[in-house]
């Protein structure tokens, strides 16, 4: 692996927001992925898409080795590989764009430097970049204040639907998030974030349709105080 910043400079891998709102003054952008991660919505946000009395929830990596040691509703869904985008920042942008990122993700977020491969389908990937490119890349570890660990997934999309931040919807996030990934590669789909996001549209249409006539008869029975009785002659014993 080249040796890192040689010349002052320095690449960024973006898995997240990045991957769709890149840094300022970058001048490469390049689809590929990285390994040894599971990309998870266990981050909670309190700055961008939620706020500390109601956090919303990001995205972060866990090591693939700690997160085989938990319990995880998603745990069929991973893949080998965390795809997202690498920038590349040109030696004179370095300070700027340091600062930028350290305001913009300091949410409980580490440096950590990784591998990055670039996708096969790039121009000339492997002849600009025979080897792995040594890339920077902001972690939520699980030491984090931040970090929340194995989510059920109906639950964790139920309570992305409902978080707002100062950078907006939570859901937007979710979705912007599932169509860049798609965008990446052929092959960049990452399940546990098209699966969340198809939970969050599903449960958007049944709120856009207001609740179900046995759910409006259940919420009168417990609003009057009745309930439901097997036949006429006991529900005449009830309301009588
Ligand atoms: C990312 O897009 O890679 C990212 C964004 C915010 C915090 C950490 C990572």
């Amino acid at each position: 692996m080249p040796d890192f910043g040689d010349n002052g400079d320095f690449w960024l891998f973006g898995y997240g927001s990045l991957i769709w709102k890149p840094p300022p003054h970058y001048d490469q952008r390049v689809p590929g992925y990285i390994e040894g991660y599971v990309r998870r919505f266990w981050q909670a946000s309190e700055d961008h898409r939620g706020t500390p009395e109601a956090p919303g929830r990001v995205v972060t990596l866990i090591d693939r080795a700690h997160w085989e040691t938990l319990v995880d509703h998603h745990d069929s869904l991973p893949t080998e590989k965390v795809w997202g985008a690498a920038y590349h920042i040109p030696a004179p942008k370095v300070p700027e764009v340091r600062a930028y990122l350290d305001i913009r993700e300091i949410n409980g977020y580490s440096i950590q430097y990784t591998p990055f491969h670039p996708a096969s389908n790039q121009p000339n990937a492997t002849k600009s970049h025979p080897e792995p490119i040594k890339c920077l890349v902001y972690i939520g570890l699980p030491s984090n204040p931040q970090f929340l660990g194995p989510q059920d997934p109906q639950e964790l999309a139920a309570h992305i639907l409902k978080s707002r931040g100062p950078s907006g919807e939570n859901k937007e996030y979710l979705y912007m998030l599932e169509t860049a990934l798609l965008d990446l590669s052929a092959e960049s789909e990452d399940r546990h974030i098209s699966d969340l996001a198809s939970r969050c549209r599903k449960l958007e249409v049944s709120e856009s349709k207001g609740p179900s006539r046995s759910e409006v008869l259940g919420q009168l029975e417990v609003e009057s105080g009745l309930h439901k009785v097997g036949s006429t002659e006991e529900q005449e014993e009830v309301e009588k």
